[in-house]
Parts: structure tokens; sequence; C-alpha cells
């Protein structure tokens, strides 16, 4: 007897009437067609809607989020006062409200089907008050989300008293990857050392590194090549991700041509943060305003594991968001003009199967032996749902139903005629 059988399912891949089994929290079998003599404890009818692994975020900050406004907006709009409001906000933090604001958004996660977060948290501060309620709640929130934490030196590892030793603390207390933010040193120099001194951390402690990289419209913030060297010269092939890189976006295309390379050839991943990086890039531009992304599809065509992250929801940064990743996906294609039907499926990639590569989640995925953890979303293929940023239906973890939604539809009086659409294609 299995536990869960869900059939008529649309699956990323294009395969379509597909059955999906599950017992003690893994699939057991993905099939066309019926199951032949499948007996389950409950059975889900898909009709034709789209099955797909759960959605992943692979760039966020927790400690940071539904913070907007506190103790004030930010009024430029730039990622500088970002920083420094987050700087003002800092002293006045209290663990049990970041862990309150923290579940809160684990909520809004589950309800869009994200079930595994990568978030970067500050240890500036030598208390590691954020560092200490990030671990609380990701202990909280175990059994629904995966939430991985980076230590991140937001002020700078270098530039700050005591930063690598801060640091190096968060990681004792159970913190997962090494973090940075070389373009925020004080000098490119002051940058290339901080990347060598956390790569190397990383080496002696078999940790992952994920650091902020080049979040600058400065084409000659180039820490990105520093990042890829040290990942080459420590053996840190497959380990090692740079976020934002908006920098690229401004760099010279010869440059570009030789770096990108380079990216691959040390097995770099990149993360791209669509929604941030068209909102905070730009901002000391007239006319005409770069937008400030990566260069995605360039990154792709070339061999790079390429993710797109939300990185901030309603805080100092970013007064928007909804922990919804296909709003993510929606605005890195634009952005990225990646229109084509390979492009847009891509995109949806970024969000849900690149992203898990990206932080080494394993059993993500619709094989057999994968965690049963999946979206329903009402749309027949990956291209409608991020066209609709589609409903979630329903969403489990573990085999177990985390969340549930009616269908959306709107019931309508044409000419005084009641009619009901589903803002869909396809009946
Ligand atoms: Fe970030």
């Amino acid at each position: 007897m299995l536990d869960l059988l869900i059939t008529h399912a649309s699956l990323p891949d294009g395969r379509k009437n597909m059955s999906v089994a599950v017992q003690n929290g893994k699939i057991v079998d993905v099939t066309e067609g019926p199951i032949d003599g499948a007996q389950a404890r409950e059975t889900v009818d898909a009709r034709g809607y789209l099955l797909s692994p759960p959605f992943c975020d692979p760039h966020f900050h927790m400690d940071a989020t539904l913070s907007y406004g506190l103790p004030r907006v930010n009024e430029s709009g730039t990622l500088l006062e970002g920083i420094a409001l987050w700087g003002e906000l800092k002293p006045t933090l209290r663990a049990e409200d970041m862990i309150e604001r923290a579940l809160t958004y684990c909520d809004w996660a589950v309800a869009k089907g994200l079930l595994a977060i990568r978030s970067h948290v500050d240890t500036s501060d030598p208390s590691l008050l954020p560092v200490r309620a990030m671990l609380e709640v990701k202990k909280r929130v175990a059994s629904y989300i995966d939430l991985q934490l980076v230590a991140f030196p937001q002020d700078g590892v270098l530039r700050t008293r005591g930063g690598l030793d801060s640091l190096k603390q968060a990681l004792d207390l159970g913190v997962d990857v090494v973090g940075g933010i070389p373009h925020f040193e004080r000098t490119m120099a002051q940058g290339a050392e901080s990347v060598r001194l956390l790569c190397e951390l990383a080496a002696q402690q078999g940790k992952l590194v994920d650091m902020h990289c080049d979040e600058s419209d400065d084409p000659l913030s180039r820490h990105i090549e520093t990042l890829a060297y040290e990942t080459q010269r420590l053996g840190l092939q497959g380990r090692v991700t740079g976020s934002h890189l908006t920098s690229m976006h401004s760099m010279d295309n010869y440059y570009v041509s030789k770096l990108i390379p380079l990216i691959a050839e040390a097995g770099v991943s990149a993360v791209a943060n669509p929604l941030i990086n068209i909102t905070l890039q730009g901002r000391h531009d007239t006319y005409p305003k770069r937008r400030g992304m990566t260069r995605v599809p360039e990154l792709m065509a070339g061999g790079v594991t390429v993710a797109f992250g939300h990185d901030c929801v309603m805080d100092p940064w970013y007064s928007l968001g909804s922990g919804d990743m296909l709003e993510v996906a929606h605005m890195g294609l634009h952005v990225a003009q990646m229109t084509s039907q390979q492009g847009m499926r891509a995109c949806y990639n970024a969000v849900t199967t690149h992203a898990a590569k990206v932080m080494h989640l394993q059993g993500h995925g619709l094989e057999v032996g994968c965690d049963a953890s999946f979206v329903l979303l009402q749309a027949r293929d990956t291209i409608e749902a991020l066209r609709l940023r589609a409903n979630r239906l329903k969403v489990w973890k573990h085999g177990t139903l985390l969340a549930s939604a009616a269908e959306a539809t709107a019931q309508l009086l044409i000419d005084g005629r009641p009619s009901t659409t589903h803002y869909r294609t396809q009946p």
C-alpha cells in the first residue's frame, strides 16, 4: 500500500499524464499512465496540472526580512543607504522579534512552495545575535524548510575590527557556509585579500563558500576573478558560489570573454537576484540606466550553473516581495531578455533544479529515490507557471501535505450572463 499516489500530472520536462507514487517520504515510481495494481492511502488527481520539484531560494537575508520601515525607509533606494539603514537598525534588534519575523516569512514561503532557503546572516557584530536567532529559526522550521545559513560579514570581514573572529565563531556555532563581501572592503587589494582568507578558511573547515561578489556598477570590480582563482588553487571546484556579480553587467566584453571560461573552469556557480539587481543597481546613472543584473544567458551558455535568488523581502533594501520564486524568475527572464522557450525554461530551472544544485541539496527532483517534496501548480507547464505566477494548489514535504489553496477562478457577468475563466490557455 502506497502512502500517496498522484495521477494525471504534467512534469516540468514536458511529460504528460504521469503517475507519481510515494512511500515513506520518497518517490518510488514515476510512470506514464496508471501504475498497475497501485493502491494508495490517498490519491490526488492532478487533472493535467504541473507537478514540480519545490522552489529553492539560493540567496536570502532572513535576519533582515519583514523589517521594512524600521527605523525608517530607504529614501535613495541605493545599496549603500540600505547597508547604512541596516547599521542603524542592528543595535535595536531583539532576537525574539527577528525569530518571529523569520517564522512568519517561512509560513509565506511554504504557501508558495518554497521549501529550501539559503540565508546569509550578518556576523559583523561580536554578539552574533542574528546568528543565534537564525540558528533557532533553522531548528524550528527543520521539518518543513531546509534553511542553510551563510556567515556573512556585512560590514567587511577586514573592514570590521574582529570581523574574522566573529565569522569563525559563527561557523563554530553551526553556520553552514562561508560568506564574504570583497567589494565592500576598504580597497581592491583588501577585497582580494578577504577572498583569499575566506576561501582558505572554507578549505580548512570543509565548508561551502557563497560570497556577495562585485555587487556594484563598477566595471573594474573584478573580485570574481580572484574567487575563481582561489577556488582553483585550493581545490574547491563545485563548492563555491559568486552571488550578484552585477559588475559583470558593466564590464568590457573582451575581458568577459576571458572571465566566463575561468568561472566555468573553476566550477564556480553564479546567483543573480533579479528583483534586487534591477532595483538597486544603476542608481548613479542618468539615462540610459543600466539594468545591473549579471550576464545570465552568457554564463549559462558558458557552462556555469546559474540560479536566481529573492535576496530581500520587505527590508532596508527592498520594500516588496512575498516569497514567490516565480515572481523572481519572471523578473529574471525579463531583465535577461530570456524570452525564447528554452530561455524561459532555464529561468524556471534557476529557481528549482539549478538553485538546488547551488545549495548542494540531496533528494531534490522528481525521479525515483528523490524526496517526495513537490508542488502542484495551477498551470499546464513551466512557461504557463511563469506567465501566471501560478497558484500553488498543494505543497508536500516528504509526502506530507503542508499547504493547499483553492483554484483561482473569476466569476464573470458579461452582458448579464454568468461565465467563469481560469486564466489559462487550454481547458
Ligand atoms: Fe544579498
